[in-house]
């Protein structure tokens, strides 16, 4: 075959299989709740979200995927944000066998710092929390959060710094989302009863209303309904060998952040896992 020709066709394969970055935000998402609380901003290539009294809001994907990579841009609210929750996350929206991956940022009273809260829901069963102070202000400019999610593992990015790993410890009985595309989505919301200091600082509406900025959206993943056997295609980039495991560099910096920046784990919380959940001991 002629060599361009083949091109083209690999060109066109790869459009056809492969999602991702879209222009504007309304090519991926809609917005969910609240339209009267987003603005699109930037000619559309960025979203501004809202909360106030009277409402938070949320945007999704159009499409659901199954495996990839999606991140996005995020600047959270700055000063006293206490009691309200930025959130991005992936969702099979399947009520009782739910596979769920989230990053939820948890405000705070002013200079103090954001919490990111990390779950991973499998087959219907969360309760894995995770949190992890950032080591930054993410008020201050955009910063990248990002999920991976191969057959192999799932990891939680903020910029290049791993912050989560969850394994496919299958053999070991373990479960493990894929089997459910999963939609991707954000929302912005009230939940002083519990976000700050475990409920203790209140939401100051004194301040609202509050504003969280999402540009840079990438979603590279196997679009569900899409082409048949891409998410089981061993090409896609995704699954490849530098993605399949972390490398000395992420392994390096995923440390770095356990000891310095962890500051809560549902696998040492004896209170609540007097025996901890098997996935614990799996490794990573
Ligand atoms: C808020 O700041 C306090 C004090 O530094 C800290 O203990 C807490 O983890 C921070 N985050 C949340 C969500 O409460």
């Amino acid at each position: 075959m002629n060599v361009l020709l083949s091109l083209f066709l690999h060109i066109l394969s790869f459009s056809l299989t492969v999602s991702g970055r879209p222009a504007t935000f309304l090519q991926d998402f809609r917005v969910t709740w609240a339209e009267s609380h987003t603005r699109q901003i930037d000619g559309g290539r960025a979203i501004q979200l809202i909360l106030d009294q009277n409402s938070g809001c949320g945007f999704a994907s159009k499409s659901k995927y199954l495996f990839g990579r999606v991140s996005m841009k995020i600047k959270l609210i700055p000063g006293d944000s206490a009691g309200t929750v930025t959130a991005f996350y992936l969702n099979s929206d399947t009520n009782t066998v739910r596979d769920e991956l989230d990053f939820e940022f948890l405000g705070n009273r002013s200079g103090q710092p954001y919490t990111v809260q990390t779950n991973i829901y499998a087959h219907g069963k969360g309760d894995r929390e995770q949190r992890v102070n950032l080591w930054f202000d993410p008020a201050a400019a955009f910063h990248t959060y990002s999920i991976l999610w191969n057959h192999h593992h799932i990891v939680f990015y903020v910029d290049e710094v791993p912050i989560r790993v969850y394994k496919n410890n299958e053999a070991k009985n373990i479960p493990f989302p894929k089997f459910q595309p999963m939609g991707v989505f954000s929302t912005l919301w009230e939940a002083d009863n519990w976000a700050t200091r475990g409920g203790l600082e209140k939401i100051d509406w004194s301040k609202a209303p509050f504003y969280a900025y999402y540009k840079d959206f990438d979603i590279e993943g196997c679009p569900v309904p899409g082409p048949t056997n891409c998410a089981a295609n061993p090409g896609n980039w995704w699954e490849g060998s530098g993605y399949q495991a972390l490398n000395a560099l992420e392994a390096r910096r995923y440390r770095w952040v356990r000891i310095n920046h962890m500051i809560y784990d549902y696998c040492t919380d004896k209170s609540r896992y007097p025996v901890p959940p098997p996935e614990c001991f799996a490794g990573i």
